[in-house]
């Protein structure tokens, strides 16, 4: 039977790389004779425009009945005043958490070609591959009491409840120690245990679980420590873990390291290793619609979804390796140029890393 791949290209610069990591992805297909097929669906802005909804009943239903799904990105100006409930956003949180895609990897891996185009001296990022595995279906987005309440003088009380349970903090844990095990043995939890109970909690459940993996090398460190670390000295982690909010920041600083957001792909897996495939990055409204933004991210994650999901191991690293080619001819899009190469678009950049695989 064929594997079916939800496509969701959603918002901003969505479609745009999604247009790019597509016509990769479908020669890939086509090249290697594989049984994908890849149907559309509609998330975030562009569902709110054509349903009234941000995650649509279909959509949830085709995801469930994927064998992967791949997103581009959501929201968006014009969706911003909406209530909490029915924005953009709301739609991809919807499909994380309904889908239970609680582990989401973000590998920062810098390519040698792309020392220059980091805002961190060659030096201190050359050589850098660190994983941060960031929990994504629990902690302060997900916590409950949440809401925004007047209080008896008039004034009014934003709220949010950051809350994890033992079982949540073990499935994460071991998805990390599991990935550390398979690469460098160490790994550095971030937390703020120095203040808040849930993080003491996330420490206790990690020191307990260390023992069964003895070979890899367990580390604890603050949150605001690790932002300082991760510019600092980046070369020090292998793989961090997190909880959702710290992991969502932690990861965009650690994009930059690699040269620009538009490198970062992800992986947000369940417990069968079912997953959902998107760029760390966001829709990106400033340079929508104008051929600027980077698909690499894009097509890196269907690389991520190759490997994790549909069992073409093979074919993930054909298309990381034409990726590499293409950023050693100097072909670099607007995020990640340096003097001496050459700036070409996103449907360029699409086309290039098509043209490396063709070879
Ligand atoms: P953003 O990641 O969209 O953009 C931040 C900056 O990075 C911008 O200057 C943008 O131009 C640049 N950038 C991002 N992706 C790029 C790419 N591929 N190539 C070149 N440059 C790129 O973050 P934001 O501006 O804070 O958010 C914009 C919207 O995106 C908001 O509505 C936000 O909620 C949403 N968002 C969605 C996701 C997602 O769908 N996973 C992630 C983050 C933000
Ligand atoms: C991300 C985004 C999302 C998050 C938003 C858009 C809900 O920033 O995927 O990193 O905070 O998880
Ligand atoms: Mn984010």
């Amino acid at each position: 039977m064929s594997q079916q791949v939800l496509v969701l290209p959603g918002d901003g610069i969505g479609p745009e790389i999604m247009g790019a990591a597509r016509a990769v992805f479908e020669l890939v297909i086509e090249k290697h004779n594989l049984d994908i097929q890849l149907v559309d669906g509609l998330l975030g802005g562009a569902a709110i425009e054509a349903t009234g909804e941000p995650l649509p009943e279909a959509t949830l239903e085709a995801a469930k009945a994927s064998d992967a799904i791949l997103l581009g990105a959501v929201g968006g100006p014009q969706w911003d005043h909406l209530p909490m409930a029915q924005r953009p956003e709301k739609g991809l949180l919807g499909i994380r958490s309904q889908l239970e895609l609680f582990g989401n990897l973000r590998p920062a891996l810098l390519y040698p070609q792309l020392a220059d185009a980091s805002s961190l001296k060659p030096e201190i990022v050359s050589g850098l591959d660190l994983l941060i595995v960031r929990e994504l279906t629990g902690g302060i987005y997900f916590g409950q009491p949440r809401g925004v309440r007047e209080l008896e003088n008039g004034e009014r009380e934003g709220f949010n409840t950051y809350v994890y349970r033992e079982s949540e903090i073990r499935r994460i844990a071991h998805l990390a120690f599991g990935l550390a095990q398979k690469r460098n043995k160490k790994l550095c939890s971030v937390d703020k245990a120095n203040v808040l109970e849930v993080t003491v909690l996330w420490r206790e459940v990690l020191n307990e679980i260390a023992p069964q993996y003895p070979d890899v090398e367990l580390s604890h460190m603050y949150v605001d420590n690790a932002a300082m670390q991760l510019v600092k000295a980046p070369k020090q982690f292998d793989v961090m873990v997190t909880g959702n909010m710290f992991g969502d920041i932690l990861s965009d600083a650690a994009a930059m390291l690699t040269g620009s957001i538009g490198m970062l792909p992800s992986a947000s897996l369940d417990e069968q290793g079912r997953g959902m495939y998107e760029p760390c990055h966001g829709s990106a409204p400033d340079i929508a619609g104008q051929n600027l933004a980077n698909p690499l991210a894009t097509i890196l994650s269907v690389a991520m979804m190759l490997r994790y999901s549909l069992g073409q191991a093979q074919v993930a690293a054909e298309i990381e390796a034409a990726v590499e080619r293409v950023l050693e001819q100097g072909l670099r899009t607007a995020d990640i140029y340096s003097d001496g190469c050459t700036q070409i678009g996103t449907v360029e950049m699409g086309q290039a890393v098509c043209n490396e695989l063709l070879k």
